[in-house]
Parts: structure tokens; C-alpha cells; sequence
């Protein structure tokens, strides 16, 4: 069995993004030509999924329009014959019904936010993605809730994206405690626990959970009894952790490489990164870059 819906919250408040997100929300920022939240929603139906259930806050009302028809944009492209950018916004838009919304009404963390969708899910295995974190797979890899979704098929089991990071910075993740034996360079890593956000000198590994889960409906009564965690937020990795006495979770090395698009600089280099994917790009920010590396080489050396 594959996970069918996908949750995907959009409620967080995006202060590491001020004063960009101070109005617009920070789904919206625009990696190259598409918002974040435009690679999650076509992530998730490559994967498969059938409904996504969007976990929205006040001042998001952006996100559901741009999922929606633009009668007077598409009147005018059409009129200019302009069929390619036509057929770009009209083909962004899902077929109907397949796009469900609720509210979070107070932004209380990442485990709250899911829980608002407990109604909408149903009892079956589900998908969770973040879309401040962008992964590309590249044209050579299948996008990361396809690799995940595959694996599952047979797993059947909780699974969370995992990748390696700095000793230093475990403390910006959920880090997973691996299972004795299990680990080393496997795909699938059973842990025996996970940890928020862990100081570097007592995090169990450094296998930090990234913005993609699979999980079963079971976590909406833990998250249901609203415990707080790392920075007062009810935190979904804590509740994944009290999941571990009924369910064994894994974690999936993916092929890919995430994009932190919440944060200022792992932007910036996801723009750049997928703008040089473009052949018509590239050849005209290489010579630029080139240009700023001499210039900024010159500055460091005389610094
Ligand atoms: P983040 O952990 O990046 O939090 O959320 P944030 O509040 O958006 O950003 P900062 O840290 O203040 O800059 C990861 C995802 O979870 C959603 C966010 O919208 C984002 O897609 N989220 C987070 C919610 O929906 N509700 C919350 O209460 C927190």
C-alpha cells in the first residue's frame, strides 16, 4: 500500500525569512521560477499522492490562488497568443477536489500543525513535506516521496528522509539514534530513538530527519496530548519518538540534495544551484560568478 493524501503545512510564521515573510508567506519565495510550495505539490503527485491537505494560517491566501484558475491572465495570454506561459498556469492547476484546506489557527510548531489535519487524513498511512526544504533529485534520480513511497511499498513501516551533518550543527535537526548494526551506508536505518534538536556533545549520531515522513495515522493521538518540546513548539520529532513503542521507524537515505529554503543563505543556494541546471541560464551566470569569485578571491586575500 502507498500513502494516497500528503500534508503539507504552511503555517509557520517564517521569521528567519523577515522582512520578506513579514506579509508574503515564505512558501511563496520563488527558487528560480516556482514557490517552494509549487515543487512540493508536484513532488507529491509524482509520488502518486491523490489529495493534499495544505495546513494554512491567517495571510496564506496566496498559496490557494496560485493553485487555482487566473481567468483574466490566462484571457490575456491567450489573446497574445502566448501558449507556452499559457499552458504553464493553467497546468499547475490540480484537478478539482484534490487540493483540501485547513486552518491552523495558532502556529504552536510543526507536530500542531499536522495534528490540524487529522480529520482529513483517515486512517491510513500518510505523507508529510515540508516545502521550505527543496530536494532535487537531479534528472537522473526519481524526486525524494517517489523514493520514499517505493520503499515503503514493501516496508510498510514509518520512514523519515534522513541525511548526515556536521557534528556542530545537530542542533538545528531531529537527529536519529540508529539501532545497533543498523546504520552504517544501508539505505533503510532503524532507529531505537530520535532526538530534537540535540546539543552537539550528546546528539546519538549525526543523521539529522529532513522535511520528508511517511507516517501512520497512530501519531495524531500522540500529537493529540499537545506535549511541548524544543523551543515550547509541539514538536512532531517527539511525538515520532513516543510512536517508537508501537511502530519501528526508519530512516531512508535519499538520493538528492536538500535545499534549507528557510534559511537565507541555503536559498540563495538553491537558486543558484537550479538556475545552472539551465543550460540558457548557465551561460550566462558563469561568466558572472567567475567574474564575482575573482572579485571576492582579490577581497579575502587582502583581508
Ligand atoms: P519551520 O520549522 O521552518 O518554522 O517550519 P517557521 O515558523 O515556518 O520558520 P522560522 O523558523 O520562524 O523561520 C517548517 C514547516 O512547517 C510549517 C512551516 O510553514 C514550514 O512549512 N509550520 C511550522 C507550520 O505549519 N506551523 C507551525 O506552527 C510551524
Amino acid at each position: 500500500m502507498r500513502p494516497r493524501t500528503a500534508v503539507i503545512p504552511v503555517a509557520g510564521l517564517g521569521t528567519r525569512f523577515l522582512p520578506a515573510t513579514k506579509a508574503m508567506p515564505k512558501e511563496m519565495l520563488t527558487v528560480v521560477d516556482k514557490p517552494l510550495v509549487q515543487y512540493a505539490v508536484e513532488e507529491a503527485f509524482a509520488a502518486g499522492i491523490e489529495r493534499i491537505v495544505f495546513v494554512t494560517g491567517r495571510g496564506k491566501e496566496m498559496l490557494a490562488d496560485h493553485f487555482d484558475y487566473t481567468p483574466e491572465l490566462e484571457e490575456t495570454l491567450r489573446g497574445r497568443n502566448r501558449l507556452d506561459p499559457l499552458q504553464q498556469v493553467r497546468g499547475l492547476v490540480p484537478t478539482a477536489g484534490c487540493l483540501i484546506y485547513t486552518r491552523q489557527n495558532e502556529p504552536l510548531g510543526l507536530g500542531h500543525a499536522i495534528w490540524c489535519a487529522r480529520h482529513l487524513v483517515g486512517d491510513a498511512p500518510f505523507a508529510i513535506l515540508l516545502p521550505d526544504d527543496l530536494v532535487w533529485s537531479g534528472p537522473e534520480h526519481a524526486p525524494v516521496m517517489q523514493q520514499m513511497c517505493d520503499q515503503f511499498e514493501s516496508l510498510q513501516q514509518p520512514m523519515v528522509a534522513i541525511m548526515e551533518v556536521e557534528q556542530q550543527e545537530t542542533n538545528k535537526y531531529g537527529i536519529l539514534d540508529p539501532l545497533e548494526g543498523s546504520g552504517g551506508n544501508a539505505v533503510l536505518v532503524q532507529a531505537k530513538g530520535l532526538v530534537e534538536k540535540p546539543a552537539p556533545q550528546v546528539a546519538p549520531s549525526r543523521m539529522a530527519i529532513i522535511g520528508r515522513y511517511i507516517l501512520h495515522p497512530d501519531i495524531f493521538s500522540l500529537l493529540g496530548k499537545r506535549q511541548t518540546g524544543a523551543g515550547g513548539e509541539i514538536q512532531l520529532t517527539d511525538a515520532m519518538a513516543m510512536m517508537m513503542q508501537k511502530h519501528p521507524i526508519y530512516g531512508f537515505r535519499f538520493q538528492g540534495t536538500r535545499y534549507d529554503c528557510g534559511d537565507k543563505v541555503g536559498f540563495q543556494m538553491a537558486n543558484l544551484a537550479l538556475a545552472l541546471e539551465q543550460a540558457e541560464m548557465r551561460s550566462r551566470l558563469l561568466p558572472f560568478l567567475n567574474t564575482q569569485l575573482g572579485q571576492w578571491s582579490v577581497h579575502s586575500t587582502a583581508s
